[in-house]
């Protein structure tokens, strides 16, 4: 996470896949952001790699347009964007050679000689997947991770396609570098929203003494979208909701709630922690998965303007890939001993909107008379990771009046209101962090495998046994009916359309 101390060395980021869609889209965007922000080192370097034909010139024209349309400052005027732009260059060549790694070596050392210091080497892989098992090992050969302080590889998801082989990719990173040089992404931790759950759990000792079995009747995370699948039919298909969102994103959201507080803010203590919780999930058996998950497919919308997903480009028309998962689990210990924690994730739902409830139990004595609480609803905390960004505590109160009439209400924050800054795009706080050497907010070897284990029962059981019933929900729909059985008699998923018609306290 961002702290004002630490001078930053001189860094280079080589970019595999720099031609690409993500380094377009996002890491120089993200990049450009930061030295607006005067976050980037005085010296530093972007070294795009790819096959593709390009020189600098043509490469930093297109960099422009990424960061014309995705930077969160916006345009570059003409004089910012020339003192950004003479840091870029381009190298052409095949991964699978090792006369790219020498001319990135090349590169590198002429640049330390320019700047006269040694520089830290940032080595990006925003590439296919089939690329995360080679590169590292041309790398090594290069002996370019040598130096374990100066030296970073980072790797984008998807980390395996299942346990077999997460594991067969953890093995080819950590045996052509260390542990500590290995930065796993996972975007949603760089979301100011989600860093701010462990501010609002550890900075704060008011709901802590109520974060468990003993207040907290169930749990629920939401990440609804309301995009389909875009133009990324070839992809999706072979991935499905539950590797493309629930082992990763839905997971991390998952631990940072049920965690235990950390000792310290050091990297490995919190990562230890959000082990722990992945450890202490109960193992879904296989034959028992249609108890604890449900699958989905989008068919066309109610009006029919927005098609199915059998017919989005790239899909079979028969698919069987689920854009929907709602799944229970449990957290066998002495927090969260049989407290349900419920998650679900789709494509194509009525909107996007990513929050957590935590739901707590009803009062043990309801002395007040049935009639004076016409809308029973227990006490319920609401974090909101987006699009509104803020937390929502949701009560009962009495209305003005002779009569005792009780009523819900909310108290909020609001991230725009408190702070009014605009909150830094997820990649720039993780790139910032890389560039830092600050491990806080990445994947451990450890945490991926955990991850992929407690997903492993489910994928095995739907792989088994195609479903019947695809597609099974209408596209703007919340998602087949069947996710409302999943659910225990009393809990309910919160519509986000509940926010609205609570009323707000002192409003
Ligand atoms: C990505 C998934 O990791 O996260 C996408 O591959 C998904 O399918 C995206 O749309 C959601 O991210 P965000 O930041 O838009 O919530």
């Amino acid at each position: 996470m961002k702290s004002t101390n630490g001078q930053l060395q001189p860094t280079i980021f080589a970019i595999f896949g720099g031609s690409g869609d993500l380094t377009w889209r996002k890491l120089v965007p993200s990049l450009f952001d930061l030295y607006q922000d005067l976050s980037m080192p005085h010296n530093f370097s972007i070294i795009a790699l790819d096959r593709v034909d390009l020189n600098d010139e043509k490469l930093r024209e297109r960099f422009r347009d990424g960061i014309v349309k995705f930077s969160r400052k916006g345009k570059a005027t003409n004089k910012v964007w020339a003192q950004f732009a003479r840091h870029i260059y381009y190298q052409q060549g095949d991964f699978t050679k090792s006369e790219i790694y020498s001319a990135l070596k090349n590169r590198c050392e002429n640049l330390e000689i320019e700047w006269s210091v040694q520089a830290q080497i940032i080595f990006y892989m925003a590439t296919p997947p089939v690329m995360f098992n080679e590169i590292p090992r041309h790398l090594k050969e290069a002996q370019m991770g040598n130096d374990s302080q100066r030296t970073r590889i980072v790797v984008e998801k998807p980390i395996g396609y299942d346990i077999s082989s997460a594991l067969k990719l953890n093995e080819t990173l950590t045996g052509n570098f260390r542990e500590s040089q290995i930065f796993r992404i996972d975007h949603y931790m760089g979301k100011e929203t989600v860093q701010n759950i462990l501010a609002f759990r550890f900075a704060n000792p008011l709901f802590e003494p109520i974060w468990n079995r003993s207040y907290v009747d169930y749990v629920t995370i939401t990440v609804a979208e309301g995009l389909g699948i875009e133009h990324r039919g070839g992809y999706y298909e072979k991935a499905g909701a539950l590797r493309d969102m629930v082992q990763n994103h839905l997971m991390q959201l998952l631990c940072l709630i049920a965690m235990e507080p950390m000792v310290s803010f050091k990297a490995d203590e919190i990562r230890n922690k959000k082990v722990d919780v992945l450890h202490a999930i109960r193992p879904i058996e296989q034959d028992k998965v249609h108890q604890y998950a449900v699958r989905g497919q989008y068919g066309k919308s109610a009006g029919k303007q927005l098609c199915g997903y059998r017919e989005e480009a790239g899909v079979s028309k028969d698919s069987v890939t689920e854009t929907f998962v709602a799944l229970k689990l449990f957290i066998d210990n002495w927090r969260w001993q049989d407290v349900p924690f419920y998650l679900r994730t789709g494509k194509r739902l009525p909107r996007q909107v990513s929050e957590v409830t935590i739901q707590f139990r009803a009062v043990p004595h309801k002395s007040f008379p049935q009639e004076a609480i016409p809308e029973r609803q227990s006490c319920c905390l609401v974090m909101s990771i987006q699009p509104d960004e803020g937390i929502e505590l949701r009560f009962q109160a009495k209305q003005p009046g002779t009569k005792l009439l009780l009523k819900p209400v909310v108290m909020s924050f609001n991230y725009q209101e408190s702070f009014s800054v605009p909150l830094p795009d997820a990649y720039e706080t993780l790139l910032w962090d890389v560039m830092h050497n600050d491990a806080t907010l990445f994947m451990r070897a450890d945490q991926v495998e955990a991850a992929w284990k407690i997903i492993m029962p489910v994928l095995k059981a739907w792989s088994g046994k195609p479903p019947d019933d695809f597609p099974n929900y209408k596209a703007g729909s919340w998602g087949p009916e069947k996710a409302d059985e999943l659910l225990n008699p009393g809990h309910h998923w919160p519509l986000p359309t509940e926010l609205e018609s609570v009323g707000k306290v002192g409003g």
